[in-house]
């Protein structure tokens, strides 16, 4: 039993909102203990020009303003993803805005955004500049902005220096019309230009170009998963996460929160966000690099995202229930795996479940969940 074993049940009678800013203070203080990371080749993944030391990242929204990324990759994390960070500071939706599902392992956020601002975050990524780890910032669009792609490209231009990579966040739930920049010729449009701000903020600074993803909703048809993986191939980005938080209600029907509005994230979105990633391996064939996220809760969900396509991994509402320990724990299981299997690198395990996926009837009411 852990720490977090027994502190939960006070935990969890905090509102979920400010149990998370107790989180990142204990963090910040380095109140957490810190535990030996579990180092092993087989783990490694190199993938855009960056050498990951295990495939499990901390997904945006847990470290919205870069207060803690160093305190997330000491807890074992092979990558942490700050943001998602807007040009202006940003109040967000009212609270209460995030729930916790113990009962389904799940968590429903309409947080819209909060955060403070490029000029803070930037600060604060300026100040580690110079210590390892790999640190990409995900980039998004203010609210009542008159134009969001020029929010993009702002984002690209303010953290390109300071981000290992860059992600592109069009799929939170919570900024209304947000998600509609996936299709079409808003897509093809944002693309380009961000594409754009990434080469030329790279050619400004002499630098390398800076890893560039797009994170996608998993309530896409399976045209709308064409459509987007065409795009995102012909504009030349450098990969794709899937996905961000699904409006589906499934695996909660009956809950007493199951009308509360948001994201839904944690177990009951694994099935759904490993479909839609299979079906973006299929669409955009083993060479296009992809992160896996929704629902990874263990060394079993991790390794399932690699089988149905994914380079890397990504985990967020997990961490709510497992607490500072869940990375360690399943980087030493997933090593127990390798060393059961006899396999000498976690990449072979890679699409090696994706006919299988897509074989099965798609998740119950996929298609009907779209915004
Ligand atoms: C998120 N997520 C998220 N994603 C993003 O791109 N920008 C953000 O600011 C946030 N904020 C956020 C807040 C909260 C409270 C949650 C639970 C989630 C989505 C997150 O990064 C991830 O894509 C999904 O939650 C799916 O992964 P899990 O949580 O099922 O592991």
């Amino acid at each position: 039993m852990s720490l977090y074993d027994l502190a939960r049940p006070l935990v969890f009678r905090l509102d979920a909102e400010r149990a998370h800013g107790l989180a990142i203070e204990a963090l910040k203080r380095g109140l957490v203990k810190r535990q030996d990371i579990p180092l092993d080749s087989r783990l490694r993944v190199d993938l855009v020009g960056l050498s990951f030391g295990n495939p499990l990242g901390l997904a945006a929204g847990f470290d919205k303003n870069a207060e803690v990324p160093d305190a997330m990759l000491r807890l074992g994390f092979g990558f942490v993803e700050i943001g998602t960070v807007t040009p202006l500071p940003q109040e967000g939706n009212a609270k209460p805005r995030i729930f916790r599902l113990p009962e389904a392992l799940a968590v429903i956020n309409r947080l819209g955004f909060n955060n403070e601002g490029h000029a803070e975050v930037a600060e604060r990524l300026e100040k580690r500049a110079r210590k390892p780890g790999i640190v990409g910032v995900n980039i998004g669009a203010n609210k009542d902005s008159a134009d969001r792609i020029a929010d993009y490209v702002t984002g690209i231009h303010r953290f390109a220096e300071l981000a290992r990579y860059l992600t592109i966040n069009i799929s939170s739930p919570n900024t209304p019309g947000l998600r509609n920049l996936q299709k079409g010729s808003d897509l093809d449009d944002l693309l380009t230009h961000a594409v754009a701000a990434r080469d030329g903020a790279a050619a400004l600074t002499a630098s390398e170009r800076k890893p560039l993803f797009l994170k996608v909703a998993p309530d896409l048809s399976l045209d709308e998963v064409e459509a987007i993986a065409e795009t995102a191939k012909r504009r030349k980005v450098d990969g794709l996460i899937v996905s961000n938080t699904t409006l589906s209600r499934h695996g909660i029907e009956g809950h007493k929160l199951v009308n509360e509005i948001g994201g839904l994230s944690g177990r009951p979105l694994y099935g759904r966000s490993t479909y839609v990633l299979a079906a973006f391996r299929r669409a955009l064939g083993p060479e296009f690099p992809l992160i896996g996220a929704g629902g990874v809760e263990n060394a079993r969900t991790a390794l399932g995202k690699i089988e149905a396509g994914a380079d890397l991994v990504q985990l967020y509402s997990a961490m709510v229930y497992g607490g500072p320990d869940l990375p360690i724990r399943i980087l030493k299981d997933m090593i127990r795996f390798l060393d059961k299997t006899g396999l000498d690198t976690i990449r072979h395990l890679r699409d090696s479940k994706v006919e299988e996926i897509l074989a099965r009837d798609p998740p119950v009411g996929w298609e009907q969940a779209r915004a």
